[in-house]
């Protein structure tokens, strides 16, 4: 057993089947694909690296940290920076020629300031809160914004975008809301005298249902991933999982019934039965409140997981079948023999497939395929 803790088997050649049935859905709008938050917990070096050799030509991370990863590994496509910006970090986004986000009035006069005292702009897209509340230049700071960017043509401005909060949901009227007041901010800024190379705000949600929000570029992460963003989104893009999450099962022993399961002994055996350990727990992601309903996948069937989830651990119950020590279980993810939508879970746990992928971490080990 040379690593009996958690597995992540990340199948390549599912994301890239995911990103051409995204490419051919889309038709020719250009995509960015995020990678941020490690891909999703699915490895941003080689997610991004496969992406890239697939024809993605820009890639979208939050923290100017992660896109030196990128860099360092040798990506050499464009990469825009969700975060607020750090005035101290300026040069080092234009050495690596990093694309940053103005999202405040404030971020004007640290743009205008760089580009007087060096002579040079980092490149940016002008990011708009249509109705997040979240980071983003108000409206009404619009005019101001796009007068002075368009007076100073130093300033490297290449994109407008903004961000849906209900893109993913069957109730579209907020984010029709929002599309407009997008539409006419791209029109105040084009009268102001600038020209967008990337006008965005499509995300997976969005991609799948509002096609009238797509623009010249799109925006898609948990698509690529082969997840639902949710389940009120229609399903008309064919992806499968690209992550299986499996574990190790290190131990196992025959029990009576009346046997007290892990923290709290709330899981008692109603009958002999054998119980396996396996070697994942909260600490690695493993969501912990899918105990009470939850069940893990072994050659073919659904077996309960036996009371509470632990640190480094959980239970199952594998009734009279017996299951062998050495051999993986699937918590979730498409395998040979099993299938455990992650989007089953998180519904259950009353939790979002975003919480769930991007938690994976702990001891989790990473295994490619393609
Ligand atoms: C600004 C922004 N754009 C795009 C995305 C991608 O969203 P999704 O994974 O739903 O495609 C995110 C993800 O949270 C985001 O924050």
């Amino acid at each position: 057993m040379d690593n009996p803790g958690p597995k992540a088997i990340i199948n390549l050649n599912r994301l890239k089947e995911n990103i051409q049935n995204i490419i051919e859905h889309v038709g020719d709008t250009p995509i960015c694909c995020v990678v941020k938050a490690n891909a999703y917990g699915h490895g941003a070096i080689p997610i991004t690296q496969t992406l890239e050799k697939e024809g993605i030509s820009l890639f979208a991370v939050f923290s100017i940290g992660e896109a030196l990863e990128l860099r360092q590994a040798g990506i050499q496509s464009d990469i825009l920076i969700f975060s607020k910006i750090n005035a101290n970090r300026i040069q080092e986004a234009v050495d690596n020629d990093l694309i940053l986000n103005f999202s405040s009035l404030g971020d004007l006069n640290i743009f205008e300031q760089f580009e007087s005292k060096y002579s040079q702009s980092p490149r940016f897209h002008i990011k708009f809160d249509t109705g997040m509340t979240r980071l983003g230049l108000d409206v009404q700071d619009a005019d101001k914004v796009f007068k002075a960017i368009s007076k100073n043509p130093k300033l490297r401005c290449e994109g407008i975008y903004s961000h849906f909060a209900t893109a993913d949901e069957g109730e579209l009227s907020y984010a029709h809301h929002q599309l407009n007041m997008f539409n006419s901010l791209v029109e105040l800024g084009e009268k102001s005298g600038l020209s967008f190379k990337f006008i965005h705000c499509s995300n997976s949600g969005a991609i799948l249902n509002l096609p009238e929000s797509r623009f010249n570029l799109v925006r898609v992460g948990m698509l690529m991933y082969g997840t639902m963003p949710s389940d009120e989104v229609p399903n008309n893009v064919a992806v499968k999982p690209v992550m299986n999450y499996e574990g190790t099962i290190v131990n196992k022993r025959r029990v009576p019934k009346g046997t007290s399961i892990s923290y709290g002994g709330i899981y008692v055996t109603d009958k002999e039965t054998t119980i396996a350990v396996v070697q994942a727990g909260f600490a690695d992601g493993f969501p912990r409140p899918w105990y009470t309903d939850g069940y893990v996948g072994y050659q073919g069937k659904d077996y309960k997981i036996a009371g509470r989830v632990c640190m480094d651990s959980f239970m199952v119950d594998f009734g009279d079948d017996t299951p062998e020590i050495g051999k993986n279980v699937l918590f979730f993810g498409l395998s040979k023999e099993n299938h455990i939508p992650v989007e089953t879970i998180a519904k259950n746990i009353d939790s979002t497939t975003y919480v769930l992928l991007t938690a994976i971490g702990g001891r989790t080990e990473y295994f490619y395929r393609d």
